[in-house]
C-alpha cells in the first residue's frame, strides 16, 4: 500500500517538467485518440492524494472516473491481489475455473437488489458487460430491440457506441452503428420544459408512448438505463421516472437493465443507486468501483434470464481474471469494513452544503445534484435572461474552472451532453480535511472566474 501524507503539495507548475517530458514521449508513441484530462504523470496514489513524478501531491476528486472508491492502493485489494499474483495470474475460467470467480459471483448475488435467485458472468470492462447484458436479454426474450435514453452513456465499443447518446467525442466518424437501438426521453429535471416536478410523470409517459408507437413493446428485448446518468451530466431521473419504466418493462416481458457501472458499489451512498427508489432490476451491469482499480466487470441478474444464453455463448479469454477477482473481494471487504455507504452520504452532506453556499454567490451555478460521492454542478451563463434561456449551458466557464483547479493541485472532471458539468467523484476514503481543502480551491476558482 502506498502511504502518502494526505496533504496537497504543489512544488512545480502543473504539469511539472518531468510530466512534460513524459508527455512529449507519449505524444510520439501513443495514439492521439486516447486523451487525458490532465497530463500529469502519476507516481503513487493513496486515498485522496495523487503524487506525480515531479513530487506534486494533487487532491483527487476523480477516482479514475469513479473507480478507486476504496483508494488506488487499498490494503485489502493489494494484499489479496498480491497473494493471487503469487499463486497464478491466469488460467482462463473457460478452461480451468478457480474459486475467486465464484466468490465474486456469490458476493454480487448477495449485494445486488432483490432476493430472487441470481447468477453472474464476469468480464473486463463496462462496455463489455453492457454488450453481454444485451446478448443475454436477446437470448432470453427472443426479441431484438434495445431501448436507451437521451444523455445515456454505455461505452465505446460498436454496440455501446450505438447505445451512447452523445456524438462528440464518442461516436463521430466511427459509424455505422449497430441496428435495433432506440433512444427515448429521460426525466432531466433541471431542463424539463414544464419543470422538475412534472418531469418524472411526463418523461416516462413520453418514453413509453414512443416505445409503444415506434417500436412495439413486444419487440423490445431490453431497456437499459443508468439510475444516475454519469457521463451525460450526473442526471438523477426525476422521481417516479424509474419506477414507471420498471413497471412498463415488467408488464411487457422486457428485461430491465440497470447500468450501475458508474453509480454502483457505494458511490451514491447505497450499494446500488437504483435502491433509492426501490427498483429491482432484472439485470445489473457493474464495473469501475467493483475491484479497487483492477479491470473487472459483471452482469448479474435473475438466474432464469442469465441462464438463457447457451454454453460457450458468453465469456472471453480474460473475463473474471483471478487477480481482478481477488481485488474485487478486497474492495468489497473494504467497503463493508469502512462502511463506505455511510461515508458517501457524509461526503454528500459536506459537498452540497459548501456548493449551496457557492451557488448563492456565483450565479453561474445553475444546478447542484447527485448523491453520495457522485456530485455535480451544472454551469450556465449567469447574464442570460429569465426563463428557459437562463439555463444556457456554459462550457467555457466549466473548462476554465477545471483548468484553474488543476493548476492549484485539485483534480476535477467535467461531463455533460453540453460540456457544462463539473463532476466530483472523490475516493470514498478521502479525509474530511482534504475534501474541504478541495472545495476551498473550487470556491477560489469561482471567485477568480
Ligand atoms: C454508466 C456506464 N456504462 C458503461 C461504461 C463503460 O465502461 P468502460 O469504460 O469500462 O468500458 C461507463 C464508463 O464510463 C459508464 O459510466
Amino acid at each position: 500500500m502506498s502511504d502518502i501524507p494526505q496533504e496537497r503539495r504543489v512544488v512545480t507548475a502543473i504539469p511539472g517538467p518531468k510530466s512534460q517530458e513524459l508527455q512529449t514521449r507519449r505524444l510520439a508513441a501513443v495514439a492521439a485518440g486516447v486523451g487525458s484530462t490532465l497530463p500529469v504523470f502519476t507516481a503513487r496514489v493513496d486515498r485522496g492524494i495523487i503524487e506525480d513524478v515531479d513530487g506534486n501531491r494533487l487532491i483527487d476528486f476523480g477516482s479514475g472516473i469513479a473507480v478507486t472508491s476504496v483508494g488506488a492502493s487499498a490494503e485489502a485489494v493489494v494484499r489479496r491481489a498480491s497473494a493471487q499474483l503469487q499463486d497464478f495470474t491466469h488460467t482462463c475460467f473457460m478452461v480451468t475455473p478457480y474459486e475467486g470467480y465464484v466468490e465474486v459471483a456469490e458476493a454480487l448475488a448477495e449485494l445486488t437488489p432483490g432476493d430472487h435467485a441470481k447468477k453472474s458472468a464476469l468480464f473486463n470492462s463496462g462496455a463489455e458487460a453492457v454488450e453481454n447484458a444485451v446478448k443475454i436479454a436477446r437470448a432470453y426474450t427472443k426479441r431484438q430491440a434495445v431501448v436507451v435514453f437521451d444523455h445515456g452513456y454505455h461505452g465505446r465499443t460498436n454496440l455501446t457506441m450505438a447505445l451512447t447518446s452523445k456524438n462528440m467525442p464518442y461516436k463521430q466518424g466511427f459509424g455505422p452503428f449497430a441496428p435495433e437501438v432506440y433512444r427515448v426521453p429521460v426525466a432531466y429535471g433541471y431542463r424539463w420544459p414544464t419543470g422538475p416536478d412534472n418531469a418524472g410523470a411526463e418523461a416516462s409517459a413520453q418514453a413509453i408512448d414512443q416505445i409503444t408507437k415506434q417500436i412495439g413493446a413486444e419487440n423490445v428485448a431490453a431497456i437499459i438505463i443508468e439510475p444516475v446518468l454519469g457521463e451525460g451530466g450526473f442526471i438523477e431521473p426525476a422521481k417516479g421516472f424509474l419506477p414507471a419504466i420498471r413497471e412498463f418493462a415488467s408488464a411487457h416481458g422486457i428485461v430491465f437493465v440497470a447500468d450501475e457501472i458508474q453509480s454502483g458499489f457505494c458511490r451514491t451512498g447505497q450499494w446500488f443507486a437504483c435502491e433509492d427508489e426501490g427498483i429491482v432490476p432484472d439485470l445489473i451491469t457493474t464495473a469501475k468501483g467493483i475491484a479497487g482499480g483492477l479491470p473487472l466487470a459483471a452482469v448479474t441478474g435473475r438466474a432464469e434470464i442469465m441462464d438463457a444464453a447457451h454454453a460457450g455463448g458468453l465469456g472471453g479469454t480474460y473475463g473474471g481474471n483471478p487477480v481482478a477477482c481477488a481485488g474485487a473481494l478486497g474492495a468489497i471487504e473494504t467497503m463493508k469494513e469502512l462502511d463506505l455507504n455511510a461515508r458517501a452520504k457524509e461526503i454528500e452532506r459536506t459537498m452540497k452544503a459548501r456548493l449551496t453556499t457557492m451557488a448563492e454567490k456565483f450565479p453561474v451555478i445553475g444546478d447542484i445534484r447527485g448523491r453520495g460521492g457522485m456530485i455535480a454542478i451544472e454551469l450556465v451563463k449567469a447574464d442570460a435572461p429569465e426563463g428557459a434561456a437562463a439555463k444556457e449551458p456554459n462550457p467555457e466557464a466549466t473548462a476554465a474552472l477545471a483548468k484553474a483547479c488543476h493548476a492549484e493541485g485539485l483534480l476535477v472532471l467535467t461531463c455533460g451532453t453540453y460540456g457544462n458539468v463539473l463532476r466530483f467523484l472523490p475516493p470514498l476514503v478521502i479525509g474530511q480535511d482534504l475534501l474541504n481543502e478541495g472545495l476551498d480551491i473550487l470556491e477560489n476558482a469561482f471567485a477568480a472566474l
